[in-house]
C-alpha cells in the first residue's frame, strides 16, 4: 500500500482523461471548471486506498473513485447556490461564474456522469455500487434538506445536528470506503466495517468543516469565512454557544441567527466572541477528537494487518489537524 499522496497523483491523471470539453460548451466547461478547481480529493483516495486494504489492485478502483468525485463535486455545484456561496476552493462558485441556470444543469449532468461510470464494471459489482450509491445520493439529499430547514428554526438539538451532518456529509464518506471494498469484493463484515469507519470519520470532518467556516484562515480556507453565521447555520458550534451562554447573552445570538442582513461583518464578529467564550469552540474540537475515536475504535475490529491500520489513522489524524 502506498501513501495518500501516491493515490492523489493516480487520481489527478485519471481525471484528466475523463474531463473533457463538448458541445454545448455552456454545460461541459462549468463540470470542467469544477472538477479542475482542485480540492483535497479525499473521497476518491479513500476509494483507492481501500481497495488496497483488502488486497486488490487500485486501478481497478479509479472509476468508483471518479464517480464519487464527481457526485462530491455535483452536490457542491448545488451546495453553493442553496448556501449563496461566492468562493469555492479560492475562485468563483460555478453560479457565480456563469449563473444560477447553468450551474443547476451543469450540476445534473455531473449526478448523471457519476451514475454512468458503474458501467464499466461487471454486471454484479455495477449492481452493487449503483445501490449503495443510489442510497447515499437520496440520504445526501435528506441531510442537504435538514440543514436548509434548520437555518429558520429556532428549536434544533444536536442529536438532529449529527443526524443532519452525518447524512449531508458522513454517509459519502462512509460510501466512497465502501465502493472501494465492493471493486475489492471483500466481504460483506469488511464492506460494512469501513464504511463505518468512514462514517464515523465523515461526522468529525464535518464537524472540522463547520469549525473552520467560523475560524478558518480567510487567505487560504478557499471558501467565504463566516459564512454558514450569514446563513444562520445551526452547527455545533451555535447549538453548543446557546446551551452554555447566560440567559442575555443567549437571547443576543438567537437574535442575530433570526434574521438576514444586508452587512454581516459585526454579527460574524460577535457571534465568533460569543463561540469562544462559550467555549462552544472548544467543545466542538472535542467532538472532532470523540468521532475520530469513535471511528479507530471500528478500524480496530476490522480483518486487516496492523500496517493498513496505521496508514489509515494516520489519514484520520491529519483530517483532525487540517487547517482547509
Ligand atoms: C466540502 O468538502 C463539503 C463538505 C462536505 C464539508 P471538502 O472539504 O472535501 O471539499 P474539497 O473537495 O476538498 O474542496
Ligand atoms: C456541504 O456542507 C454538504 C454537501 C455539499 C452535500 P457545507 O455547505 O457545509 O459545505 P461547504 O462548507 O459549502 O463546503
Ligand atoms: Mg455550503
Ligand atoms: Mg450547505
Ligand atoms: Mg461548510
Amino acid at each position: 500500500m502506498q501513501n495518500t499522496l501516491y493515490y492523489q497523483n493516480a487520481f489527478l491523471e485519471y481525471l484528466e482523461t475523463f474531463s473533457k470539453i463538448r458541445e454545448p460548451k455552456n454545460l461541459y466547461q462549468p463540470i470542467d471548471y469544477i472538477l479542475k478547481l482542485g480540492g483535497k480529493r479525499l473521497r476518491p483516495v479513500l476509494t483507492l486506498m481501500t481497495a488496497e486494504v483488502f488486497n486488490y489492485d487500485y486501478k481497478k478502483a479509479l472509476d468508483a473513485a471518479l464517480s464519487i468525485e464527481v457526485f462530491h463535486n455535483f452536490s457542491l455545484v448545488h451546495d453553493d447556490i442553496m448556501d449563496d456561496a461566492p468562493l469555492r476552493r479560492g475562485e468563483q462558485t460555478v453560479h457565480e461564474k456563469w449563473d444560477v441556470n447553468t450551474a443547476i444543469l451543469s450540476g445534473d449532468a455531473m449526478l448523471i456522469m457519476a451514475y454512468q461510470l458503474f458501467e464499466n464494471y461487471d454486471s454484479k459489482t455495477f449492481q452493487a455500487l449503483a445501490k449503495l450509491f443510489s442510497k447515499t445520493a437520496l440520504e445526501v439529499c435528506e441531510g442537504q434538506q435538514y440543514d436548509v430547514d434548520f437555518e429558520t428554526r429556532d428549536d434544533v438539538t444536536i442529536s438532529e445536528y449529527l443526524k443532519m451532518i452525518e447524512y449531508k456529509t458522513a454517509v459519502l464518506v462512509g460510501a466512497a470506503m465502501k465502493m472501494g471494498a465492493i471493486v475489492a469484493k471483500a466481504s460483506n463484515e469488511d464492506q460494512d466495517g469501513i464504511y463505518n469507519f468512514g462514517r464515523l470519520l465523515g461526522i468529525a470532518f464535518q464537524l472540522q468543516d463547520d469549525y473552520l467556516d467560523a475560524f478558518g484562515n480567510p487567505e487560504t480556507f478557499g471558501k467565504q469565512v463566516g459564512g454558514d453565521i450569514i446563513e444562520n447555520k445551526k452547527t455545533y458550534l451555535y447549538l453548543k454557544a446557546i446551551e452554555n451562554l447566560e440567559t442575555s447573552e443567549k437571547k443576543q445570538i438567537e437574535q442575530l441567527f433570526s434574521v438576514n442582513l444586508q452587512d454581516n461583518d459585526d454579527k460574524i464578529e460577535t457571534v465568533k466572541e460569543f463561540f469562544v467564550k462559550s467555549e462552544a469552540a472548544k467543545a466542538t474540537q472535542a467532538e472532532i477528537e470523540n468521532y475520530t475515536n469513535k471511528a479507530f475504535a471500528v478500524l480496530e475490529t476490522l480483518n486487516i494487518s496492523e500496517e493498513k491500520k496505521t496508514i489509515l489513522k494516520q489519514f484520520g489524524n491529519t483530517l483532525m489537524t487540517r487547517k482547509v
